[in-house]
């Protein structure tokens, strides 16, 4: 073990039960080996709810912290060792915008539910739950979006268009039935006419990670490995999915791959520190490709050295990286995750 390691390891030691360390798949081997609990956005949303430690150090990105201290008890402190780690995706949805468009959507009185993938920000969130809505992860965006068409005229998902067409296709939701919005400016481009006849709005975000997967290299892998299993995270475009033979959350994924029977070739379309670790676990028995090595460099904003320096800062009950939910927004935007988990309890 190096310096940092070492270091991460005595402060664990000491701080006992009073810390705990949650990470997101996506993490580096060198952050996740000291993580408690590992989990997809779901997971690690519902495991903050049974972590009794004073401490949660949160190993991942922005808005996953966020919701954690969400979800949070008022004696818990969340902290995140890389408080600039941000998900380029979330920031494609500001707050003011997502409530100048409500307003014009449901202007003439159509009730507009709105239903965000996690990966937003907490001011987004707020505004979701201000106007009756939720969040939904890419574990449970069926069930949710299925929600939130029970609930109202027409839906609009945010800000991930991509996983928005997936969970439309799987629902059987029609394409005309759906409309991509054009937000450029602050909201006047929006087609009114397509957008009152349409039943699923989408937010016009996506994953820049996840958008490098595309369908030449599934035909390259299908050509080079006859008999390949390609499977993706719904965050890839709707071609890409559909030409996958399964799709699903990163906790998806592992358990797709801990399934597989021995001699199979699995391609992977998500981030890469899971897919090699992937590949690890299998070793020897499944042989687990990259689709193409895609990495996400916000997730890798956190390292070993941050972590440790983040730990240093809790034990000497420093707040620097603690995460703080501004007053107002704290029940809004609680409101619109826990209709979440209360939908898929
Ligand atoms: P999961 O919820 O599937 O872990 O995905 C989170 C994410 O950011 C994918 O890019
Ligand atoms: Fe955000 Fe994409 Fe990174 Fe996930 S992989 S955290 S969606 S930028």
């Amino acid at each position: 073990m190096n310096n940092d390691a070492e270091a991460i390891e005595a402060i664990r030691k000491r701080l006992g039960s009073r810390l705990r360390i949650l990470g997101h798949h996506y993490q580096a081997d060198e952050v996740i080996r000291h993580v408690d609990l590992r989990g997809d956005s779901l997971a690690l949303a519902r495991k903050t709810r049974d972590v009794d430690a004073e401490h949660i150090v949160f190993c991942g990105v922005y808005f996953m912290a966020e919701s954690s201290a969400l979800l949070a008890r008022p004696n818990q402190m969340v902290h995140l060792p890389e408080p600039s780690a941000e998900c380029s995706m979330a920031l494609m949805s500001p707050g003011p915008l997502l409530r100048a468009v409500l307003d014009i959507l449901g202007g003439k009185g159509r009730r507009i539910v709105p239903l965000a993938y996690v990966n937003s920000t907490l001011e987004v969130k707020a505004v979701v739950g201000e106007y009756g809505g939720a969040v939904c992860t890419s574990a449970n965006a069926r069930t949710m979006l299925r929600w939130a068409l029970d609930r109202g005229d027409a839906v609009l998902f945010l800000p991930d268009k991509n996983l928005g067409h997936n969970t439309a296709n799987q629902l059987g939701i029609p394409e005309d039935q759906r409309h991509v919005l054009s937000l450029k400016g602050k909201g006047e481009n929006i087609d009114r006419e397509k957008a009152e006849r349409a039943k699923l709005l989408l937010w016009p975000g996506f994953c820049s990670i996840h958008t490098r997967f595309v369908m030449r290299q599934i035909e390259r892998v299908r050509q080079e490995h006859p008999g390949v299993l390609v499977a993706v995270h719904p965050e890839c475009t709707p071609d890409v999915v559909d030409a996958a033979d399964a799709a699903g959350s990163t906790s998806f994924l592992i358990d797709y791959v801990a399934k597989a029977k021995p001699g199979s070739v699995i391609a992977i379309g998500t981030e890469i520190n899971l897919v090699e670790r992937l590949a690890e676990a299998r070793k020897g028995d499944v042989e687990v490709l990259p689709l193409v090595e895609s990495a996400c460099t916000h997730m890798a904003q956190t390292t070993e050295e941050k972590l440790r320096a983040c730990l240093e800062a809790v034990e000497a009950g420093r707040t620097d990286y603690l995460v703080n939910v501004p007053e107002a927004l704290k029940a809004p935007a609680t409101e619109s995750l826990e209709r979440m988990l209360a939908a898929c309890a």
